[in-house]
């Protein structure tokens, strides 16, 4: 008996989590819970004191994020300190004392890569003034992680394994997070690792009309998610080299990491972003 509620328990998951994610998907477009929907409004910096401070931007690079959802900035400091940043970062990922592969083996994680790398810090004025905008103020950096995902076979099939979160999904975190990706690999493409993105209204779109079912029923949301990004050219790849990053509204929008082909990396420090 306790074995067939498991199985049910199971076996429904999918159908709750739709159930559940219905009041965000119907009134935000997205499938994050209510409470991260909500929680931003309260946010006195965030929202109401916004409309004072956007008369005082200029053109605004800040629509870019808001409206889009993310946007690329491509690195232009000194190239020693992103060749520092990497070669530190490629002696910490492969430490086993402070870096774990994945049960699978398909990605090694960094925890806290601050710690070994303080040098990262260097580099926020790549994103400073684009994070001030957003938030119409002040921002702090909530968490630093970094990671080294890795090629499977699966990566040519229809049905790709779940492996790194390469499943089409929101993030269920607070709407106005924001992720820093900075690229600490070369030539990264579709082929090669880049994540894939989905603009804001256009996820909206994707998930107010099913097409976007869930990530707990992948093999159908990949198909109809593919089928019309494919066709619609909607979709985008934070691709390029080390040192360039992207700046996104990972709740709002749509996203997927890709998995390399055979024999290549991809190595990436993220860092989430919050008003303060
Ligand atoms: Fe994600």
């Amino acid at each position: 008996m306790i074995d067939l509620i498991k199985k049910f328990i199971k076996k429904s998951f999918p159908f709750r989590r739709i159930l559940i994610t219905m009041p965000s998907r119907i009134l935000f477009g997205n499938t994050i819970s209510l409470t991260n929907n909500i929680k931003p409004y309260f946010n006195k910096t965030f929202f109401f004191k916004k409309s004072d401070y956007k008369k005082t931007l200029p053109s605004s690079n800040n629509s870019e994020i808001k409206n889009l959802g993310f946007k690329k900035i491509k690195y232009n400091l000194n190239p020693k300190l992103i060749k520092t940043i990497s070669d530190k970062f490629e002696k910490y990922i492969l430490n086993d004392s402070v870096s774990k592969f994945s049960t699978d083996n398909k990605s090694r994680y960094l925890d806290s890569p601050l710690r070994y790398i303080p040098e990262i810090n260097d580099l926020e004025i790549l994103w400073k003034k684009d994070a001030e905008d957003f938030y119409a103020g002040n921002y702090r950096v909530h968490s630093y992680n970094g990671w080294r995902i890795y090629s499977d076979s699966s990566y040519k099939e229809k049905n790709k394994k779940f492996l790194y979160s390469n499943y089409w999904h929101f993030d269920d975190l607070p709407k106005n997070l924001l992720k820093v990706f900075i690229l600490l690999s070369d030539n990264v493409d579709k082929n090669s690792g880049a994540t894939r993105v989905i603009d804001v209204s256009t996820s909206k779109k994707l998930t107010r009309t099913f097409k976007f079912v869930d990530y707990a029923l992948p093999s159908i949301s990949t198909r109809m998610v593919d089928e019309y990004v494919y066709s619609n050219n909607k979709i985008n790849y934070f691709g390029g080299n080390k040192g360039d990053i992207y700046i996104c509204n990972t709740p709002r929008c749509l996203h997927a990491a890709t998995i390399p082909e055979n024999g290549k990396i991809r190595d990436l420090i993220q860092l989430e972003l919050l008003p303060s």
